[in-house]
């Protein structure tokens, strides 16, 4: 009773108000944002979420259902209320932004089970002005030690039928294009059937979607829910109720159909909700990661953002294999070498290597468990004299470890495969995950294969290796906690441009930056020349849908510090003059400015180079053709720079004439008003100098 009084007092200093009927109710630190958690007569515990007084969240349940031990956790009786402030500013390793603040109010409520458990329960809410998160945390107490979570029973309640961007609910793959519809109208099997490409489905239902999931309500507020710090705990996805507008946790299930297993002390990850007025708010926000926790590399010296070549895309589109048999082995040694000097001339870090070693004959579709040993190089590739060539020549192998979706033999030969790695002087890792999870019969959403993730990159820091995952599962801002995680791929990334059916259509990068980039960063791999795919095999159909232009500015809009120059050399020396860009453009940033936004339409990002006085600017647009002026009013007053501008040339369109494109140059200040013209499916990309 004294401590309630006193949480009550608490919380009147923080502006909260506790009413009779046990209501809660907690303001972000500037006001924007009000939480209200309610103790239904019922047992109930509610929660609701407006912004600048309207709402966006109506009253949604909070609650359990474990399986052992067997019990229902949705009545509660409120045991105490804690509050408190949070206000600091913190420095990532690398990333969009030299520092971040991290301000919120933080409200408390120690639940307890009615129904005769005695099982408690806490959930944290912090509220910040530009959203908030909550998370469960089940104490250690003699009520609960070991338990299984039979189904999270988190709801989100919408206020109307709202414009949604969503992608059908899938516990193994984030990789499908996004759709656009009121919530009542999503259809995940149609949209899911209409993706003849995504080669592992595991589809939940009709009425099921993934998060991020991106809301745009008829009075203009732009609503983001997704999750922050998933470890130790499966994806969430989400199950809608088309009536009720209202959408409910569905956590992935493992094996056998549980969710997750825990033990007290337990956390969930943050179920987050990030609201503003203005979409460019909604993309500056940093409320992912300052959800999750600081970095647990001391010393993180060893850990650099790169840019990268390989010969990644010949296998792709078909000039080279991944494996050996059949003539066309991409990895040989010659062939790496051509790359490593290419890297060398044109100044990249790194040179990606995929299809090194043996097993690429029979690596997919067979559900084998030993397929690569991640030590074992093809008799074509001599690694040694690679690595020592490339340390000549002031460049980097990049390593790949393809599992194949065989991840115990991944985890039981990791320490050997990251050992071969130093040893060879190698210190970066692409992992992948294509196929089932064997032998466990695990999703890639699910608790052990988040932990697997988790246990890569805590793995990889043990002998100092930077990794990008391919097909794991969406980040949630962990680059936070382990910065050499630098990066992953966890959505439709460009090598959908050579699938045979919807590809990438020019709207789907105006849609990464309000969703899935949220989480973290994406090795999108940027920077295609050519665009018809039939280079080496003239029957091809495929194409990539944009302009050269958009594929310079996806080097700033995309935002990642670990870049790739997907395209083929030879492609490259055709257009060395647009290629300049890609050479120049940074991977790490000291500042970012969302100078304009929205989502499926268009997006423009200025972004100030690390420990330096350039800034870069790059414009996208989808399927429409727009002009824009924008205002250079970030630059240093009273200096003037050197704008390169490279932009869509005469005519250009990604269907008609994609490659058309002018460099110009202009002298410009933090007055200037520049006028950019950008193409259909097309773009533009902006180098400014001081002078
Ligand atoms: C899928 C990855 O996304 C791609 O980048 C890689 O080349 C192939 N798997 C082979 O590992
Ligand atoms: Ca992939």
């Amino acid at each position: 009773m004294t401590r309630w009084i006193l949480s009550v007092l608490c919380l009147s200093c923080l502006g909260m108000r506790l009413y009779a009927q046990q209501s809660v109710s907690v303001k972000s630190p500037g006001g924007l944002i009000a939480v209200t958690v309610q103790n239904t007569p019922t047992g109930e515990v509610v929660y609701q979420v407006r912004y600048k007084n309207k709402p966006v969240l109506a009253p949604s349940r909070l609650g359990f259902t474990l399986s052992k031990p067997r019990q229902s956790l949705t009545r509660f009786g409120i045991k105490a209320v804690d509050s408190s402030r949070a206000d600091g500013v913190w420095k990532p390793v690398w990333g969009e932004v030299a520092q971040i603040r991290n301000q919120y109010n933080h409200l408390v409520l120690s639940l307890v089970d009615k129904a005769g458990s005695a099982i408690q329960v806490n959930v944290h809410f912090r509220v910040f002005d530009d959203g908030i998160g909550f998370r469960y945390e089940f104490p250690l107490q003699a009520a609960l030690k070991h338990f299984v979570v039979a189904d999270e029973l988190t709801q989100f309640r919408l206020t109307a039928d709202h414009q949604t961007f969503w992608m059908p609910g899938d516990y193994d793959s984030n990789e499908y294009l996004y759709n656009r519809t009121r919530l009542s109208q999503v259809d995940a099997l149609t949209a899911a059937a209409r993706e003849k490409d995504t080669a592992l489905k595991s589809v939940i239902g009709p009425n099921a979607v993934q998060t991020p999931l991106l809301f745009k309500t008829a009075d203009g507020l732009y609503i983001s829910l997704y999750e922050a710090a998933l470890v130790n705990y499966p994806v969430m996805h989400l199950q809608l109720d088309k009536k009720m507008l209202t959408l409910t946790a569905q956590l992935t299930p493992d094996a056998v159909g549980n969710k997750a297993y825990l033990q007290t002390p337990a956390v969930t990850p943050w179920r987050t909700l990030i609201v503003s007025d203005k979409a460019t708010d909604l993309l500056a926000s940093k409320l992912i990661l300052n959800l999750n926790e600081p970095s647990t590399i001391a010393d993180p010296s060893w850990i650099k953002p790169q840019k990268f070549v390989g010969m990644w895309w010949e296998m792709h589109v078909g000039k080279a294999t991944w494996e050996k048999a059949g003539g066309k082995h991409g990895a040989n040694t010659q062939n790496v070498k051509k790359y490593i000097d290419f890297a060398a001339k044109y100044g990249f870090d790194g040179v990606l290597v995929e299809g090194w070693n043996e097993g690429w004959e029979d690596w997919f579709g067979n559900w084998k468990e030993e397929v690569f040993d991640f030590v074992t190089p093809y008799s074509d590739y001599n690694l040694d004299s690679l690595t020592a060539y490339a340390q000549r020549n002031g460049v980097r192998l990049i390593m790949h470890h393809e599992t194949s979706g065989s991840v115990t033999n991944y985890e039981r030969r990791m320490d050997a495969a990251f050992q071969f790695m130093v040893d060879k002087g190698i210190n970066t890792v692409k992992t992948g995950y294509v196929g089932r999870i064997i032998p466990r019969g695990e999703h890639h959403d699910s608790q052990w294969m988040v932990n697997h993730y988790v246990r890569v990159a805590q793995k990889a820091a043990q002998y100092k290796i930077m990794v990008d995952s391919h097909e794991s599962a969406h980040p949630t801002g962990l680059h936070r906690t382990y910065p050499n995680w630098m990066a992953s791929e966890a959505a439709r990334g460009s090598e959908f441009n050579n699938a045979p059916t919807l590809g990438i259509p020019p709207s789907h990068t105006t849609i990464l930056p309000f969703t899935r980039l949220l989480g973290g960063p994406m090795d999108f791999t940027p920077g295609l020349f050519r665009f018809a795919l039939n280079q080496f095999e003239p029957s091809r159909t495929t194409r990539v849908r944009s302009t050269l232009a958009k594929q310079l500015a996806l080097y700033v809009t995309v935002y990642s510090p670990f870049q790739m120059a997907a395209d083929l050399p030879e492609n490259y020396e055709k257009h060395l003059d647009a290629f300049q860009f890609i050479r120049d453009v940074p991977v790490d940033w000291d500042d970012t400015k969302i100078l304009a936004a929205e989502p499926g339409e268009y997006i423009i990002i200025a972004r100030k180079t690390k420990g330096s006085d350039s800034w870069y600017v790059g414009a996208i647009t989808n399927e429409v053709g727009r002009d824009f002026d924008i205002s250079l009013d970030f630059l240093e007053a009273g200096k003037s720079y050197e704008a390169v501008l490279y932009q869509d040339g005469v005519g250009a369109d990604w269907e008609k004439n994609p490659e058309s494109y002018t460099i110009e140059k202009k002298t410009v200040t933090t007055q200037t008003k520049l006028p950019l013209r950008l193409a259909k499916g097309g773009g533009c990309a902006i180098q400014l100098i001081r002078r």
